[in-house]
């Protein structure tokens, strides 16, 4: 295998040559997922802070171990990183990248992520899960032996069945009915983590859900789990159902396991389409993000200027309510050209509702004000400025 060198962070990683990132090559590497790595060095650096004792790490799709080697690196209080990969060709490189950094606390084992999980039961604080596509099958092993208090830190490449582009293979892995609306990257994530949520509930365990975010083609979720029977039961008031309108474009959210019974839009009639159960609670806490802004500061990352634009829109949009509008989609249905992002955030601002941008969306408005107001407040700008730019 013909390898060469990069450096991320603080370590220097030898990875296989490649023409294109696919994972049939003999050992995975993907540059684009530098800024997710980073993120995560982020994050794990944010919650370590918040414990008063090191911690025990599983990167259980270690690859060429880079990530087992960041967490090493670059966080303060780690105890000890267990790197797992089913590739004899990857668990060797990783090997071989643990002593190139001169790292002594990283132990690298080729198995399967579920066997390593179940066979470790209760001593990892953080479990990393970043397999190819859907994580759903590691889902319960990661449930049932992260430590009460530990962080799990979960990647799905599946978006296309989150998403709702194929409808089956929704169903199938996470038991949900996805839709592909103007806001089906935020409908993903929160049938992941309704399915992540229903994974550790079965394990008497609840989540608190720190960071989550939809970047490039994969989604990824960090969040803290505890364990008692009363909170899970509590917990599970956040699983509930989005029904869509799609000439309209009202939408509604009902908590609770059972659909909606009423399948009509009671705007305009139209029969609507429904997601879920999905995630109705937050999928982001301001707070942790806020102090994670802070903490970037203190590492070397090449994704620094990436990663804080992207905190920076998690931030402003982690208190709002629940999907977005699209503007371009509104616009449409009320048969005008857009106008100006910008005019129109300042308008709902000055009206008092909250408004923000989000990280899912370029051209996404996430508003609490009511869609017919909106929809009037839009013609309203559109005739008070000719602008077409968005
Ligand atoms: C997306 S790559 C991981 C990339 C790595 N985390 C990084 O940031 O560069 C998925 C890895 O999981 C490994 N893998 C696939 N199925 C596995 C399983 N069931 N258990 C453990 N590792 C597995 C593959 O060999 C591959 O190296
Ligand atoms: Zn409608």
């Amino acid at each position: 295998m013909d390898t060469h060198y990069i450096e991320e962070g603080l370590v220097k990683i030898e990875v296989p040559d490649f023409e294109k990132v696919s994972s049939k090559a003999p050992v995975f590497y993907n540059p684009v997922m530098e800024l997710n790595r980073d993120i995560s060095v982020v994050v794990l650096n944010q919650y370590r802070k918040t414990l008063d004792h090191d911690v025990v790490i599983f990167d259980a799709f270690g690859g060429t171990g880079i990530r087992g080697a960041r967490y090493s690196k670059e966080i303060p209080g780690v105890e000890k990183v267990l790197v797992g990969d089913v590739n004899p060709l990857a668990v060797e490189i990783a090997r071989k990248n643990m002593e190139l950094n001169e790292i002594t606390n990283v132990d690298v084992e080729k198995n399967d992520a579920n066997v390593l999980l179940q066979s470790n039961k209760g001593l990892f604080d953080i479990i990393d899960i970043d397999p190819f596509g859907t994580p759903a099958m590691f889902t319960q092993s990661t449930a049932i032996n992260i430590r009460p208090g530990g962080l799990i830190c979960i990647s799905a490449t599946d978006t296309s069945a989150l998403c709702g582009t194929y409808h089956d293979p929704c169903l199938r892995k996470y038991g949900a009915q996805p839709q592909k609306t103007e806001y089906c990257h935020e409908n993903g994530i929160r049938i992941l983590l309704a399915f992540i949520a229903r994974n550790l509930a079965v394990n008497q365990k609840y989540m608190h859900v720190l960071f989550s975010h939809s970047t490039e083609h994969y989604m990824r979720i960090y969040a803290t789990v505890k364990r008692g029977g009363k909170k899970t039961n509590e917990s599970l008031n956040n699983i509930g159902f989005i029904s869509h309108c799609t000439n309209c474009l009202h939408r509604q959210s009902y908590n609770g396991f059972v659909p909606p019974v009423e399948g009509y839009c009671p705007e305009c009639g139209e029969k609507y389409v429904t997601a879920g159960p999905l995630w109705l609670g937050n999928i982001s806490d301001k707070e942790f993000i806020a102090d994670m802004i802070e903490t970037v500061d203190e590492l070397k990352l090449n994704k620094k200027d990436d990663l804080l634009k992207l905190f920076n829109q998690c931030y402003e949009e982690s208190e709002g309510p629940i999907t977005f509008y699209d503007i371009h989609k509104l616009c449409k249905s009320l048969k005008t050209s857009s106008p100006k992002m910008n005019d129109v955030i300042d308008e709902i601002r000055k009206r008092g509702y909250f408004i923000s941008r989000t990280h899912f969306k370029l051209t996404g408005l996430r508003t609490d004000m009511p869609l017919n107001e909106l929809k009037d407040l839009i013609l309203k700008v559109k005739e008070e400025t000719l602008g077409n730019d968005v």
